[in-house]
Formats: structure tokens, sequence, C-alpha cells
């Protein structure tokens, strides 16, 4: 329990009760809170509650008592007991009588009829929604993902970014909350000067404004290119610097040749975008604060925050220093008189979260960044920046949401064999290739044409999702190996494996409610769930924690919570399969209520792989 602290105290503090890793679904908690609250002195000792650790100790333990009685020099079974008294009438509805267990644990078990009812009608909500009903207090929730950059090559780091920032939005939006999905791609800065210039010599009708979009070719090369001439010739590198002066003046030329540049980006990541199926992302790149950076490093010199040293402009956050010790500046104008990165997420911040009339500001209640670890500084310091100086309100909740590097099987830099960076289009396609491959050689004999018509689309669905549930099943703060063989495996956590797993659910339904074969399956309606073997009871303890799981999300906004959700749904259902036939129950009701079972677990499957931006297939 003691490590468990520790743990806690290290976690970032999202101002939430703390519940421990989570916890009964939030009426429940707040149940428990109230209970713990009414108490003097507990109501300083929040009732720490946690899933049961082994599943014969019952579905959640109050783990509150150790820690109050080191606190209150009390007898920690003492404390267990009062906890317990107080706790009793407040869930007496859903849980069984609460038990003291060990040193002052106070476990607690679903009464078999709460899980029934709510299985039933998990089963029986035709929305989808599983009966989970939408947030009372909905949030303005802006989500920046993607963010790649413009003339430059979008790498495994923005694959992660989109993957992982689609999936926050999609939970965030079926919670109930309005979401707004940014891409806040990098099209401004001095680089674009040198490319302006480039243009001008290889590319000269790029620089007159035209509804034609001009061929670039291969960015990354053009790219290259105007960077090695601006290394090289000295000529240029003064043409380059001029190019940025004028485009920032909004010089109809370099201005043509900058939105030439955004469209064919924007083509390329429009590619990848209609692969991942990502929805609904708007973007407002860089350019879009421009017009807001002067008023923004005003207003810091004005409130005496940003000071002059070197000729550039800074300002020092507390806590933050140099190895040596000497305090670490954040630049927020060059001493060029250029903005930079911290300068527009500083305008950013403050268009996010306030409502300014000519900024058009949203309002925001939280505001998440999905980047790589390596930008936490910078997000830190800029948080900070942004609180001290107003730009966003006390109440508004910034975070950075961080992921670590995509590395190769072995470990080391992902790249090709021969050591180039990988296209990220390459490596989309490679993955529905060996999906496809896989899927055609299982289902050579099958003599069922209108399957075999579908694959290449059931292709595409099963090695998308095999990229994107690889990247969402780990620990987003780890790094990640990249690796086809495991991401396709049809054993253990993956896309196939659960994939089969919904198909297989739906072969059952299927037959047990007597439907043709290749017919669209239609979902019977929920029964009386009977309960006749252990297993049963196993899988509605699983199935009820789903909003627990989607509260936990919600809050901590790591995505594997929802695979390894999946994972312990998909095995609870198979071992209870394996004990309890549908087809050859012994009744006609154990047989409904087997099919209603069923029913609960397809829809819990199918909602968390939509939430994970993987479509299902009801036949694989
Ligand atoms: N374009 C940046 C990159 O490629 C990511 C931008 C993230 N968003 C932000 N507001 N800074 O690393």
């Amino acid at each position: 329990w003691q490590k468990n602290q520790k743990k806690k105290k290290n976690k970032k503090d999202t101002g939430d009760v703390d519940s421990g890793s989570l916890v009964i679904d939030a009426e429940q908690t707040q149940l428990l809170e109230q209970a713990s609250a009414q108490a003097q002195p507990f109501s300083k000792h929040q009732a720490m509650v946690t899933p049961a650790t082994r599943s014969d100790f019952g579905d959640f333990q109050v783990n509150a008592a150790m820690g109050l009685a080191q606190a209150l020099q009390l007898n920690p079974r003492e404390c267990a007991q009062q906890i317990m008294t107080r706790l009793r009438p407040k869930i007496a509805d859903v849980m069984e009588e609460p038990e003291i267990a060990g040193p002052g644990f106070v476990n607690l078990r679903f009464k078999t009829d709460y899980l029934t009812a709510t299985v039933a009608a998990m089963a029986n909500d035709a929305s989808g929604r599983l009966a989970l009903p939408a947030v009372a207090q909905k949030q303005k929730i802006v989500v920046d993902f993607s963010s790649p950059n413009i003339a430059k090559e979008m790498h495994v780091g923005h694959l992660r970014s989109t993957i992982i920032g689609d999936t926050l939005c999609r939970v965030l939006e079926f919670v109930g909350h309005d979401v707004v999905r940014l891409n806040h791609v990098g099209d401004w800065g001095t680089q674009f000067g040198m490319l302006v210039e480039h243009l001008r010599d290889e590319f000269p009708e790029a620089l007159q404004p035209s509804q034609n979009p001009v061929d670039l070719g291969d960015l990354v090369v053009l790219y290259k290119a105007a960077k090695k001439r601006f290394d090289e010739d000295d000529e240029f590198k003064v043409r380059a610097r001029e190019g940025v002066v004028k485009l920032q003046a909004g010089q109809p030329e370099e201005l043509a040749a900058w939105e030439t540049l955004c469209a064919a980006s924007r083509v390329e990541f429009e590619k990848i975008y209609r692969m991942l199926n990502i929805q609904g992302l708007q973007e407002r790149g860089e350019s879009f604060y421009n017009p807001y950076l002067k008023d923004v490093v005003d207003e810091l010199k004005a409130k005496g925050m940003a000071v002059e040293s070197d000729g550039a402009t800074v300002i020092y956050i507390d806590g933050y220093t140099n190895r040596d010790g000497s305090p670490l500046p954040m630049i927020v104008q060059k001493s060029d008189g250029g903005f930079n990165y911290a300068t527009t997420d500083l305008a950013a911040i403050r268009q996010r979260t306030l409502l300014l009339s000519d900024e058009g500001g949203e309002q925001a209640d939280r505001v998440l960044y999905v980047t790589d670890a390596g930008q936490s500084q910078h997000f830190e310091m800029v948080f900070q920046a942004a609180k001290q100086a107003g730009f966003a309100p006390t109440h508004a909740r910034l975070e950075h949401v961080p992921f670590g590097l995509v590395q190769g099987e072995d470990g080391k830099k992902f790249a090709t064999r021969s050591g180039e960076t990988v296209k990220l289009k390459d490596l989309l396609h490679e993955a529905v290739k060996r999906a496809g491959h896989d899927l055609r050689s299982r289902n050579a004999a099958t003599a069922n044409v209108a399957y075999l018509e579908q694959i290449d689309r059931i292709a595409h669905i099963v090695g998308i999702g095999a990229v994107k549930y690889a990247d969402l099943s780990m620990n987003r703060e780890s790094n990640y190996r990249f690796s086809y063989d495991r991401m396709l495996s049809l054993n253990g956590n993956t896309a196939p494996y659960m994939l089969y797993s919904y198909a297989r659910i739906c072969g059952i339904v299927r037959k047990g409610s007597g439907q043709a074969d290749d017919a669209v399956l239609e979902w019977p309606s929920s029964a009386d769930i009977v309960i006749s073997h252990e297993t049963e009871l196993e899988l509605m303890r699983n199935l009820v924690r789903l909003p627990d799981v989607i509260a936990e999300v919600e809050r901590d906004l790591y995505p594997h919570k929802i695979c390894d959700y999946l994972f312990e749904t998909s095995q609870k259902f198979n071992q209870f399969y394996e004990h309890c036939s549908v087809n050859q129950a012994e009744t006609p009701e154990l047989k409904a209520s087997r099919l209603t079972l069923c029913v609960a677990t397809a829809g819990t499957l199918r909602l968390l792989l939509n939430l994970l931006g993987i479509e299902v297939v009801e036949r694989l």
C-alpha cells in the first residue's frame, strides 16, 4: 500500500479527488466520498477505492483504513469498521454487505441483481451507448494533435500523435463533451524564406496566385535542396532572410509561394488522414496566430514578465534552470525581431481559453496537447507563463499528453533496412498488404464469394486497426517498438484478436437466434439474465466496469486502459463460452439469457474498438 502511495504522489495532480487507480462509477465514487466526508476526521482522508486485487475479494476495495490509522494513531481494523458503517447505507442498492479483510481493507462486491439489471440494460440499448448517459457537465475541450510541419515529412511521431489524439477526441466526445480537434501545423517560421526563394528559381509559376496547384514533386527533396543552398550559399541566405520579411509583410508573390507549399503538403497529409479515417480535424496552423504575436509580447513586457537578454526578449519561469543552475530563459522574441514556437503557443492558449472578440476565442475548459515527451518542458513552461500572464483563466486546464518514441523491432531508431526514414504511407500500405495476405491464405478454401469480395475492405480494417491498436495498447509514455508481426498476430492483445473475438460472438448470436449466415446481423432484444455458472457472473462483473474505464480515460488520458479492458473482457467471454453453451443451453430461458450476455459483450467490444478508431466487421 505504501508503494502505491508513493506512486500516486508522483502522478500529476489533476485536481480530481484522489480515488486510487479507480473506482466505482462516478456516482458511486461520489457516494463513497460523501460517506467518508461525513465523518470527521475522516474527511481529510479520501476513501481510496481501487478495483479488487483478486476477484474472489469482490469487485472493489477501500484502502483508506491503513493510512487513516497511521495518521490518527488508531487501529486499522477499527478504522475499516468505521468506514464500513458509513458506507453501508450509501451503497446498499448496489453492493453486498461490505467485508473487512486483512489489515483493514474493506471489500465490496456487486449484488447479483445489480449486475443482471445493468447488463440487461446494456444489451437492450440499441443506440450503441450501452445505456451510458452523457455527462451532465459538458466541457469545451480543445485537442491539439497530429500537427505535422509543412514541406517536411510527416513522421512516425506525428502518426502516434494522430492515433492517440483521435482516440482521446472520440472518448471525450462519447462522454458528451464539446470537442474541437485542431491541427496545429507548422506552417510559419524562418524556413519559409528559403523555401520561397528556392521556388522562385525552380518553380517560378508557384509564385503566381492561381487556382491550379503547381506540382512541386517530392516536398522532402525540395526541402533538402533549399536547405542545402541556404547552408552553402551566402547570397541565397540573404535572399531567404529577405523572403521571410516579405512573406510576413504579406507580399503577393511570397504569399502565393507559401500557399502553394501549404496546399501541396495538405494533399500529402490528407492521404494519411483518409487512410486512418481521421475526421473533423481542423487545420489551424501556426500562421493563424501570427497577427497576435506582437501583442502577446507587448503584454508580457507590460506585465513585467518579459525582459531583454542579449538583444532577445525572454521570460524566466520559477524553477527552470540550466544545468549550471542559472535561470533558463524562454525566448519570446529573437534578436532579429522574429517570434518563435513558444510565442505562438502563448498566443494559441489565449485564443483557445479566452473569449476574445477579435480572435474568435474558443473559451475551452480544457486544452490537450498530444506531442512527443521531448516537448514536455516546453509545455510546462508555456503553461506556467500563460497562467501567470493571465492568458488563460485559472479554471482552464492545460495538459500536455506526452508519448514516447517509436522504435524499430530491435529497439533502435525506426528506419527502413537501408537506414532511411520510413514513409507513413508506405508503412500503412504495408500493414494492409500483410493483413490481406493473411486473410486470403486463411480463407483460401472459402467458397463464400460475398466474403472474398469484401476482403480488401476487411484487410484495410485489420491492417490499419493493427497499427492503431499496437500503438494505443502501450502505455503512451513508454517508447514503443514497431513490429508488423506482433501487431498482426491473432494471439494476444492485438486488433486482429479483438476483431476475431467480435466476429466470433456475432457468429454465436447469429446461430443462436436462427439468423441466416450471410444476412446482416440483427441483435436480439434483452432477456432476463439467469445465472447458472460462475463464469456468467465473472463476465458481468467485468462488463459493468465499462463506465469506470471510460471515466478513467477521460480523466487520465491513457488509451491503453481501454485495450487492457477489451482484452480482459474477451478473456472473460471465452471463459464463459467454454462453460456455457448458448445453442445447447438447458432451457430456452437460459439460452435467451446467454444470448443477452453475448449481445452486451459484443456491444462493449464494438463501442470500445470504435473509440479507438477501429471499425468492426461481423465476419472475418
Ligand atoms: N509541429 C509540432 C511538431 O511537429 C507539433 C505542434 C504541437 N502543438 C503545439 N501547439 N505546439 O513537433
